[in-house]
């Protein structure tokens, strides 16, 4: 069921006068790989309504904003972007301007009614209704629809690819969450958790393959608790990436993110199986703590992470493992805190994404704990946390010194016109010299230096 809301009653302060360039619009995207996904929907449903895309703002009738509420800083950003192209209404009057995203529905009543910076607010799982809802507020009437499904996938929709590189794409195939971390905003924002027919997820993919990419990634908020029944048989993740694998042995395939606590022994023998499904794993632990894990309500404690990475590496050797980090959650102490550098020095983590703990309304913790980890002390623990992290690094990219890696040819290095930058399975980065195997290509490149972000190499 959907539904959409008009602000019945509340004109818009100003008449919105036509312009020429009042079917051009802009999108900027913030957030998860999620976000940048759902953008290059809203892409497609408006190309189909007869809108064009345009990079450039400043020849823009349209701006939406696709917006994430993960951080208090993430909202901060885009409130302070939204002011600005406000202002850009002084030089064109016709300005709309649209918040798309996480922060649709949270947000609408201070930005809309209070700071009037909008005309228009969509959230996730609207979409479709975009078109409509423009042409309403082309009409001089604000437009709000932030309804959550609990069907939509847009599976049905091809997305225009954005800020491509014609290599690698997105693969939406899932959307929402009900895992309930108690720090997460996401499930608030973006509702009950819903896979996507695995049939357009494989066409999706050929579709790809054809255009001439190379790679994908498929996208969820914990891919492994996918699930499509087709008949009386259920695919299950793992099913679904053999069936991806299969398009074509060329096309690499990735995924993110997994919960510790639904990755199976049958999804890793699945990567391990097929050349093509990459050899990294994006497991985000959050905490070394038992005590910080129990009130981040992750359902899993630290004995079961490690026991999952050991099966990993038994299962598949060579495979790199990420993770994500939260600093200063609620009642963190020194010694949880000390727990989760253990950890990160007992994993080895080949890369991490740390954030320091911003509480979110409308979360558990919001409204069972209490944010008491004063700023300095989190600033402190992020800091030790990034610290060990770039140590780590340099180490995992320091021992594949000597090895060589399959590259795919990604594009030319930004520090240098003569070389290119690719990945590994591993989803390490290395820059070479270049080659006539250009973007899409597949190299062989032995690695002869690293630093802590980069693989320096020579193509053999
Ligand atoms: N504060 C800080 N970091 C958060 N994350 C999610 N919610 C919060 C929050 N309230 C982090 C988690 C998650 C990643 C996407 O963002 O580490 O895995
Ligand atoms: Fe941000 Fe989470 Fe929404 Fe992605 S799903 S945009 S990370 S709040």
């Amino acid at each position: 069921m959907h539904f959409i809301l008009w602000l019945n009653g509340h004109q818009t302060r100003r008449q919105n006068t036509p312009v020429e360039n009042s079917k051009n619009i802009y999108i900027e995207t913030y957030g998860c790989q999620m976000n940048f996904s759902d953008s290059e929907i809203v892409a497609s449903i408006l190309k189909e309504n007869g809108y064009t895309y345009t990079e450039d703002v400043l020849s823009a009738g349209i701006i939406l904003v696709n917006t994430c509420s993960i951080r208090e800083n993430a909202e901060e950003r885009v409130r302070k972007r939204l002011h600005y192209f406000k202002s850009l209404r002084k030089r064109n009057p016709g300005l709309l301007i649209g918040l798309l995203g996480c922060m649709a529905d949270r947000t609408k009543t201070a930005l809309m009614e209070e700071e009037q910076l909008l005309d228009l607010v969509a959230g996730p799982d609207s979409y479709r209704h975009l078109p409509q809802l423009l042409e309403q507020v082309g009409t001089g009437r604000r437009a709000i629809d932030t309804i959550l499904s609990v069907d939509e996938t847009y599976a049905d929709i091809t997305p225009v690819r954005l800020d491509s590189n014609g290599v690698s794409a997105f693969i939406s195939i899932m959307r929402g969450c009900e895992n309930y971390c108690s720090y997460c905003v996401v499930p608030s924002t973006r509702g009950r958790e819903r896979s996507r027919d695995a049939a357009s997820i494989v066409r999706e993919t050929r579709d790809l393959f054809e255009k001439g990419y190379r790679e994908v990634t498929l996208l969820g908020q914990n891919v492994n608790s996918y699930s499509w029944k087709t008949g009386d048989r259920i695919i299950t993740f793992a099913d679904l990436l053999g069936q991806v694998a299969g398009v074509n042995p060329l096309m690499r395939i990735r995924f993110a993110t997994s919960h510790p606590k639904d990755i199976s022994d049958d999804l890793l023998r699945t990567i391990a199986a097929s050349h093509n499904l990459c050899k990294a794993i994006h497991l985000p632990v959050q905490s070394g703590s038992n005590h910080m894990l129990g009130l981040m309500n992750r359902k899993y404690t630290r004995e079961d992470y490690q026991e999952r990475i050991e099966t990993i590496r038994k299962i598949i050797p060579g495979c790199s493992v990420s993770t994500d980090i939260i600093a200063g959650f609620c009642d963190e102490t020194e010694e949880d805190h000390l727990d989760t550098l253990s950890l990160m020095n007992q994993v080895g983590y080949d890369a991490a994404f740390m954030f320091k703990y911003s509480e979110r309304p409308q979360t558990l913790a919001a409204d069972t704990l209490t944010d008491n980890i004063p700023e300095e002390i989190k600033d402190r623990r992020l800091r030790e946390i990034i610290d060990l992290q770039q140590q780590l690094s340099l180490a995992s990219n320091q021992k594949e010194v000597g090895k060589t890696f399959e590259i795919l040819v990604e594009g030319k290095s930004k520090r240098s016109e003569n070389q290119y930058f690719g990945r590994n399975s591993q989803n390490k980065v290395a820059v070479f010299t270049k080659t006539q195997s250009g973007p899409g290509e597949y190299v062989m490149v032995k690695i002869t230096g690293a630093t802590s972000a980069t693989l320096l190499g020579e193509v053999v």
